[in-house]
């Protein structure tokens, strides 16, 4: 009903109409701009470790509310608080920056689920959850690549060729789960 009321209107009025439409919009829109609003949340990570990684999280609110990282609940250590950390907070709190994923047998600091915490003196608002997992084949698919890459080679090989390069994939295998890399 308003469409056709507004396309029948000449030029000039049309435009006059619309331009008091866009001013309600935005003047009604702004009207809940104090508590913080999250408007981009970080997304699900895979990153390879000790290769860089980033988490996003963008909010807006007035005044502009601090951003807090949490993982598993409970607030991320970073450089802010501890010069030395991996973690940099970056671009006012809205890029979680990690230098390095650090993931070893004993010592998984940086896999998790992740939120960030928008606050400002009106309250908070909470991102949706993203997780930060290591990407690359696991255990057993590596392993099992390995032995088909073997099979592969023996069909087509001498004997002492196939175990040569067959003991040597295990080996690499067997090294580098081992020290973790
Ligand atoms: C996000 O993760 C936290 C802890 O890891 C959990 O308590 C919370 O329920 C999750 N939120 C959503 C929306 O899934
Ligand atoms: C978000 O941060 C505020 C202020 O530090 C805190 O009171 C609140 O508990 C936090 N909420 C979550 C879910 O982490």
């Amino acid at each position: 009903m308003t469409g056709s009321l507004l396309w029948t209107r000449p030029l000039g009025q049309r435009r006059l109409l619309l331009t008091l439409v866009w001013i309600f919009t935005a003047v009604g829109s702004s009207s809940g701009q104090d508590n913080p609003r999250i408007i981009e949340s970080p997304s699900d990570q895979y990153v390879g470790k000790n290769e860089p990684a980033k988490l996003l999280c963008k909010a807006e609110g007035d005044p502009s509310p601090d951003i807090t990282w949490y993982r598993n609940g409970q607030k991320v250590t970073t450089d802010k608080d501890d010069s030395n950390s991996h973690r940099l907070l970056l671009s006012g709190g809205s890029e979680l920056f990690f230098l390095r994923i650090i993931h070893t047998k004993n010592l998984k600091p940086d896999v998790g689920t992740y939120y960030c915490n928008a606050t400002n003196i009106h309250g908070s608002a909470i991102s949706r959850n993203a997780s930060l997992e290591i990407a690359g084949e696991s255990l057993f698919v590596c392993l099992f690549v390995r032995l088909f890459v073997c099979w592969l080679v023996c069909v087509r090989v001498p004997l002492f060729v196939c175990l040569f390069v067959c003991v040597q994939l295990l080996m690499w295998f067997y090294l580098s789960s081992l020290l973790n890399i």
